[in-house]
């Protein structure tokens, strides 16, 4: 949900100017520009090494944990707390970036000369092999932030650039395309924020393959007895998966044939839902899910190839990936973890349609 968060307290100016005036002396002292950017605004504000812990701090089923959150949303921060304490868990935060943040403008700018120069150059082809596990991956391809683009002063003036959908189908800007459809700020800066966790796990060497670690956003809520849910579809979960849903949106999700339904299925057992893992239809939000250390690499590779990255909502972009079959994805049904404030979503706010989910028994009696 930092996804769609407002920014709107003082201290987000503060620190642009900040960032700006960092910025300015830093070129004042002909500091590399490339150099700057290359640096993502990541950190881990823990040890990352858990590989000692008890699974029963990772949810039963996953080696870690990370949490995006947003450094000034100190009430998020403080109710994700609660909910770690409340479920005795452990994981790590990773800093998420807002759209004030000068690399939105930058990436932006790439997408728009891509799209000028692209469909003269190449044709769309999917990367189709994986790099070796040990081969470490950027979260770029090389040349996408070139140095030989540098900013146009004109920017601004630009059109709003629309949302591409499927591989690369976009339709020419018009001032009534609705926001949903525009390539926003915030867009960019979710893609993103969900990349640099993306990246981590797929660089992390003390992860095996099918080693799952579950990504979180900061404003959630569980199921109370999430751990046990999780550990009985778990064991459902074919080998060779990609990612799995641990709560979604727009989507019925239980459409496909429950794994572990043994013929029987139903959602419910009179009054209390069964928690079931179905094969993904089309899953939407980015709230909560795990993903396979492989998974995470074959996501890069697409989430990276440059006609696709940041083409859209990143959420979108991985649905797509599975629709047409790219990853091996799953959905656990009913969702196990909701975004506490559901409906203000900006994923989808065209319409005044909204889109609700509820727990049995959350921490937050959601
Ligand atoms: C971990 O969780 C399982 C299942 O809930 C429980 O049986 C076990 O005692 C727990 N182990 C520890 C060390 O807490
Ligand atoms: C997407 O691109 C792949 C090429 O890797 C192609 O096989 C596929 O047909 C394309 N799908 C659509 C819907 O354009
Ligand atoms: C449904 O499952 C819950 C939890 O396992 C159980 O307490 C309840 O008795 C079950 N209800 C029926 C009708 O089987």
């Amino acid at each position: 949900m930092f996804c769609s968060a407002l920014p709107s307290s003082r201290s987000i100016v503060l620190l642009i100017v900040l960032a700006v005036s960092v910025l300015v002396i830093l070129k004042l002292l002909l500091v590399d520009e490339q150099y700057l950017l290359g640096i993502a605004p990541l950190y881990e504000s823990e040890a990352s090494d858990q590989r000692v812990l008890h699974r029963n701090q990772t949810l039963g089923v996953a080696s870690k944990i990370y949490v995006l959150s947003l450094p000034m949303r100190d009430d998020r921060r403080q109710d994700m707390e609660h909910l770690r304490k409340t479920l005795d868990l452990h994981w790590s935060y990773i800093e998420a970036i807002d759209a004030e943040n000068p690399i939105v403008e930058t990436i932006m700018n790439s997408v728009r000369l891509i799209r000028e120069t692209y469909p003269a150059t190449s044709s769309f082809t999917w990367p189709d092999d994986l790099p070796p596990p040990d081969k470490p991956m950027d979260p770029w391809s090389p040349g996408f932030l070139s140095p030989t683009r540098s900013v146009d002063g004109q920017a601004t003036a630009h059109k709003p650039m629309p949302c591409a959908t499927q591989n690369n189908s976009i339709v020419p800007y018009t001032p009534d395309l609705p926001e949903h459809k525009i390539l926003t700020a915030s867009r960019v800066a979710c893609w993103y924020s969900h990349i640099s966790v993306i990246s981590t796990i797929a660089n992390d060497d003390t992860l095996r393959g099918d080693d799952a670690v579950i990504v979180l956003e900061d404003d959630v809520d569980m199921e109370r007895d999430i751990s046990h849910r999780l550990r009985r579809v778990w064991s459902s979960l074919p080998a060779g998966w990609d990612i799995v849903y641990l709560g979604h949106c727009w989507s019925d999700e239980s459409i496909n044939l429950a794994l572990d339904a043994d013929g029987t299925f139903s959602v419910t057992n009179g009054t209390f839902p069964v928690t079931h893992i179905h094969p993904s239809r089309s899953p939407l939000c980015t709230h909560a899910y795990a993903l396979s250390r492989t998974g995470a690499r074959r996501l890069l590779v697409h989430l990276r190839y440059p006609p696709f990255a940041y083409s859209r909502a990143i959420d979108k972009a991985i649905s797509w990936l599975i629709e047409s079959g790219r990853l091996k994805s799953f959905s656990i049904v009913p969702s196990i973890v909701v975004q506490r404030k559901a409906g203000k979503s900006d994923i989808m706010s065209g319409k005044g349609s909204t889109w609700r989910a509820s727990l049995v028994n959350g921490i937050f009696g959601n």
